[in-house]
């Protein structure tokens, strides 16, 4: 179906399932940076309550750079992967030091820092600054693999390429943050690893896994 008729259905179903969370009432940067950093191979229960201790503590990116790394690191226990702390703080002491504490506003030079890649660069730049760049996490790979029965292993770089052009070629021009994590969370919610809810699934119709008994089988995964 048309990339029309995948955005309107996604945002659609969003507008009235989304779950009301803190960083979804800002377009700040910095929030959505640091929301996105601890979202990363952390499900969204776990990490909300280490946003909010972290946007108490640090409220500023200026208060972020100015905290010793050891408070940084001791807010962050139990999250695991501790090079996401050490690049949080690294990266906030940069943006003070060479732009004023004000963040990039476009994908390129958002890039740039360190702990930003491609994922974080396409959330912040589409739900900061309604730059249209397409995310792919693990959710979204979920989802697409399913509904266009895309069988080609995830965990390698053709993947990467593909799943990122086709999530640009659905993506809402207009609202590309909205759609970013509309499709974020359909995938987190709906279009489950286990137990997906497809009877009630909005891409029932469209969805190739769904109509050839695929849906357990994406997406694949190799061992290289
Ligand atoms: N997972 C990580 N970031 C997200 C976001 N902004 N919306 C929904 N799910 C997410």
């Amino acid at each position: 179906f048309t990339s029309m008729n995948f955005s309107k259905l996604l945002i659609d179903w969003y507008q009235l399932n989304k779950r009301a969370l803190p960083w979804r009432k800002t377009t700040n940067p910095y929030a959505v940076w640091l929301s996105e950093i601890i979202l990363q191979q952390t499900r969204i229960d776990q990490g909300l309550s280490y946003y909010e201790k972290f946007i108490e503590t640090f409220p500023t990116v200026f208060d972020l750079a100015k905290a010793d790394e050891e408070t940084v690191l001791k807010l962050w226990q139990g999250l695991g992967y501790y090079s996401r702390a050490r690049n949080l703080h690294h990266t906030a002491k940069f943006v003070v030091e060479h732009f004023n504490g004000t963040f990039p506003d476009n994908y390129k030079e958002l890039k740039k820092l360190k702990g930003i890649g491609d994922y974080t660069a396409s959330a912040i730049a589409s739900i900061c600054y309604d730059e249209p760049q397409a995310v792919v996490d693990g959710n979204v790979f979920r989802v697409l693999s399913r509904v266009f029965g895309i069988e080609t292993p995830i965990n390698t770089t053709q993947a990467a390429k593909e799943f990122k052009t086709l999530a640009q070629s659905l993506l809402d021009q207009t609202n590309p943050g909205e759609f970013n994590q509309a499709l974020m969370e359909f995938g987190a919610t709906q279009c489950k690893p286990q137990k997906p809810l497809c009877s009630g699934c909005i891409f029932k119709d469209h969805c190739i896994a769904f109509n050839t008994g695929k849906v357990t089988l994406l997406p694949i995964k190799t061992s290289k």
